[in-house]
């Protein structure tokens, strides 16, 4: 057989999906299985979402326009808006969810492997989309003592080489919750001007932060705004995952032009889900701020749950819907396999998404898993329960640190 290509190989397997089989068995087995491991929103898509698909107004289902519907693009305009962010309809590319403009966006800016920065822990996708677009993604490595923060502009500076092309950041982050400073966004900022770098700005889950947080768009920084990329999508916001419609925004024209050009050669995004989603985005605020305050509640749940196991380095998230943590387990990828294999309290067990998965560095996070918050806090809590028996009881566990 003639070989696969290079590339291919590098593509890995979703680290959040890997334990389907172990969860299905356990299920068949009669245990009941809290999945901790996939950002899939519980909550029902608005209301007004199913009523735009029950009412579309179509005869036929024609391709799109490349670019995205006008309806779309003017939906987007206006949602952007509705939080202060100033985009034009043509200033916008309505794409296959934030996925498809991630993976355009990286092999517009870079490509025959150049470099662009990258925070990790991070999306795991990120290492998918970055080997298709052969680029190499240069990790600036945070901790968990450090609440995922990486606070000094000379940790980016140290990772410039003649070869960086561009920072990607996801803020708030998807895994660790982390929403970045003032001053660590600033630092962002300062140091793709010093650097004649792009700035790749994943905002899917920009309003959800806590605590009454300020939402931190790369948006506001007006001098860079030829830099400035902004991903974007409908499906953690609108609980709609499934509808794939996302954008890519910005105001330098080049780049538009260019990611145009890709547009055209997929052809267009689905017609019935882009007319679907113009009414919440026209008119959606009032929910995702109601979404934002049962994730907070959720996030309490689950730092409380946290913290009362010994030996763990609990994170409180700041936003988005996830958050990372350090247990004292040797292999959370094989106590992961453990929850679901070999534990149960009271008829329950929860699957994991174990931390290394995230990391583009080999070897980090294998004591770190990802929590997401999909189910109520009082789920969440039972399910922090669990953990901490498994954690007491999982034989690989690490002896307490020695102060
Ligand atoms: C940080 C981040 N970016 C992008 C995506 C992809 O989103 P979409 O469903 O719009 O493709 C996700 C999905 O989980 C995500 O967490």
């Amino acid at each position: 057989m003639p070989e696969l290509s290079a590339k291919s190989s590098m593509l890995q397997a979703s680290p959040i999906r890997k334990l389907a089989p172990h969860a299905r068995a356990a299920e068949a087995n009669g245990t009941n299985v809290i999945y901790l491991n996939i950002g899939q929103p519980d909550l029902p898509t608005p209301p007004e979402m199913i009523a735009a698909l029950h009412h579309l107004p179509l005869t036929r289902l024609a391709y799109a326009p490349s670019e995205g519907l006008p309806e779309t693009r003017d939906a987007w305009s206006a949602f952007f808006s509705s939080w202060d962010i100033d985009f034009a309809p043509d200033q916008i590319l309505v794409t296959s969810g934030a996925s498809e403009a991630l993976t355009f966006i990286l092999s517009i800016v870079a490509g025959g492997g150049d470099e662009v920065l990258v925070f990790e822990p991070c999306y795991t996708n990120y290492l998918s989309f970055a080997a298709q677009a052969d680029v190499r993604l240069v990790p600036i490595t945070l901790r968990v003592e450090d609440g995922y923060h990486f606070g000094s502009i000379d940790r980016l500076r140290a990772c410039i080489t003649p070869k960086t092309r561009a920072i990607l950041l996801c803020n708030p982050s998807n895994p660790t919750g982390t929403v970045y400073t003032a001053d660590e966004l600033k630092a962002v900022a300062q140091v793709a001007l010093e650097n004649d770098l792009f700035v790749i700005s994943d905002e899917v889950y920009r309003e959800f932060v806590f605590d009454d947080g300020l939402i931190r768009s790369f948006t506001h920084f007006k001098d860079l705004a030829q830099r400035i990329i902004i991903i974007d999508s409908v499906s953690k916001r609108f609980n709609a995952c499934g509808v794939r419609i996302g954008c890519m925004a910005t105001q330098n024209r080049e780049i538009i032009d260019v990611a145009l050009r890709y547009c055209q050669a997929r052809l267009s995004v689905p017609t019935a889900e882009q007319l679907m989603v113009v009414p919440m985005l026209e008119n959606g605020r009032a929910y995702s701020e109601r979404l934002c305050g049962e994730y907070e509640r959720r996030r309490d749940a689950v730092f409380k749950g946290l913290a009362a196991i010994d030996g763990v380095i609990p994170n409180l998230s700041e936003g988005s819907f996830y958050t990372m943590t350090r247990l004292p387990i040797d292999s959370c990828e094989e106590f992961a396999v453990f929850l679901l294999r070999d534990f149960s309290l009271d008829g329950e067990t929860v699957c994991l998404a174990p931390g290394e998965g995230f990391y583009v560095t080999d070897g980090l996070g294998v004591d770190e898993v990802r929590v997401a918050f999909m189910y109520d806090a009082e789920t969440l809590g039972r399910a922090m329960k669990i953990l901490g028996a498994a954690v007491g009881a999982y034989p690989g566990r690490l002896a307490p640190a020695k102060v």
